[in-house]
């Protein structure tokens, strides 16, 4: 790293105990990467808020026998053709079908997609991965 910036940072010993323990958990081999992780993800929420161009995945669990919900899930999905990448469908059991949906487009419309899903009934679970495209953390 040519641009390689220090700077020291003034902490609460219990605070930097705390810190430590965390990093320890996560694996960290040392600080600074775990305060790099810190700012990538600040950095990454501040964009989901700002409804920046984002990327990252929304996963949903719903029973594809109840009436009509799989068709009308595939129609939300094509109106949101311009955001999805790719989708992978797993059949979890005889009822329960998982997919992983790839998403990289603006904030809103991945939101606005996850909106649209979870409010279906008989989706039983909606969660979205805030990524990014990988452009501001370089
Ligand atoms: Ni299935």
């Amino acid at each position: 790293m040519s641009n390689l910036y220090r700077f020291g940072i003034s902490l609460d010993k219990d605070l930097i105990d705390r810190f430590d323990n965390h990093i320890r958990l996560k694996d960290y081999n040392n600080r600074s990467e775990a305060i790099r992780d810190l700012i990538r993800d600040e950095l990454v929420r501040k964009q989901w808020q700002a409804g920046d161009e984002v990327a990252g995945a929304i996963t949903m669990v719903y029973d594809h026998h109840k009436r009509e919900l799989a068709n009308k899930l595939m129609d939300i999905q094509h109106d949101y053709g311009d955001t999805i990448i790719s989708t992978q469908h797993i059949h979890l059991d005889h009822h329960n079908c998982l997919e992983i949906i790839a998403v990289k487009g603006s904030a809103k419309n991945v939101q606005h997609l996850a909106n649209k899903l979870r409010s279906q009934r008989n989706v039983n679970h909606v969660v979205v991965n805030m990524s990014t495209t990988g452009k501001i953390l370089t």
